[in-house]
């Protein structure tokens, strides 16, 4: 006579409740082997968030650290394309999926789970964040000593999640010039005031060109004061990061100017605040 098993059966919603909570564990798991997780991020779209998170990837990888960068930003994923990775295919294992790796930095984007480069990505709120807590849990990064986290602009759902599920040293904001009068950055300043992760400083980007033939620097987006803004809030001002016709060139063939041109003005000064990060938070812990 066969033995009747009683097998423990879930309902769907209680499969669900633990695949989430397992996903929570995997999250730790994962991040506890990254000594460093630094943010990138703003209130406005376009500020050079991507750039400055691909340059400092670069930057920290030439001094030796065992580096990743993330890209969150489901709408416009532009890391791939900055370290001339793009359309890579993932290689799924065992234990996660393996992030593609270029100059000693290791990537993962939600580019790379795009069907098409061109293709317009709708996905709502809930759904946004399930993706990148799916990441978060599922990208194997191994050991290593800074991951630097790219995000899209604003104050919705992705820089919300990483915010509240990465435990951050901290967060860079961007803005430039012509952005730092507008509310959005503000409202980004406030977000991260808000979840209580510490602000690292802002980076006044696209500030100023200094014009080859003359010398002399042309405010072509303005002059907004970030670091009087800064003070205000009582922000660390990171500096100026002067418009470099060099950096979407460099940024479009997937070479970040750090290595490119690393004597040019704008990786001389994003160096500087690689630097400034060393000093503050990876030899402070
Ligand atoms: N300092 C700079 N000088 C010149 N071009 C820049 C500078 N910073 C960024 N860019 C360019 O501006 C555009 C937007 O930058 P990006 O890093 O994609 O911004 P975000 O991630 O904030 O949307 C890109 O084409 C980039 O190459
Ligand atoms: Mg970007």
């Amino acid at each position: 006579m066969a033995t009747e098993e009683k097998e423990l059966k879930y309902s769907a919603e209680e499969e669900h409740k633990i695949k989430l909570m397992q996903q929570e564990v995997d999250i730790v798991r994962r991040m506890s082997k990254i000594k460093h997780k630094i943010a990138v991020m703003s209130g406005k779209g376009g500020v050079g968030k991507s750039t400055i998170a691909v340059n400092l990837a670069a930057a920290f990888a030439k001094k030796g650290y065992k580096t990743g960068i993330m890209d969150v930003d489901i709408h416009g994923p532009n890391v791939p394309m900055m370290l001339g990775v793009e359309g890579k295919h993932l290689i799924f294992t065992s234990d996660g999926i393996q992030p593609v790796e270029t100059e000693g930095i290791k990537i993962m984007s939600v580019g790379f789970f795009l069907d098409s480069l061109d293709s317009p990505v709708i996905w709502r709120g809930p759904k946004k964040t399930g993706v990148i807590k799916q990441f978060l849990s599922e990208v194997n990064w191994g050991d290593l000593d800074v991951l630097i986290i790219d995000n899209p602009p604003g104050t919705g759902d992705e820089p919300l999640t990483i915010l509240q599920s990465v435990p951050l040293d901290g967060v860079v904001l961007v803005t430039t010039p012509q952005a730092v009068v507008q509310e959005d950055v503000r409202k980004g300043i406030n977000l991260v005031l808000d979840s209580k992760v510490p602000i690292i400083g802002i980076v006044e980007n696209m500030s100023g060109f200094i014009c080859p033939h003359c010398n002399e620097e042309v405010p072509i987006f303005g002059s907004g004061n970030t670091e009087e803004m800064a003070k205000k809030m009582d922000v660390h001002f990171l500096g100026k990061l002067p418009l470099n016709v060099e950096t979407p060139v460099s940024s479009d063939t997937g070479t970040p100017i750090v290595i490119k041109d690393p004597n040019s003005d704008i990786a001389i000064k994003i160096s500087e605040i690689a630097n400034y990060i060393e000093k503050t938070v990876i030899k402070k812990k």
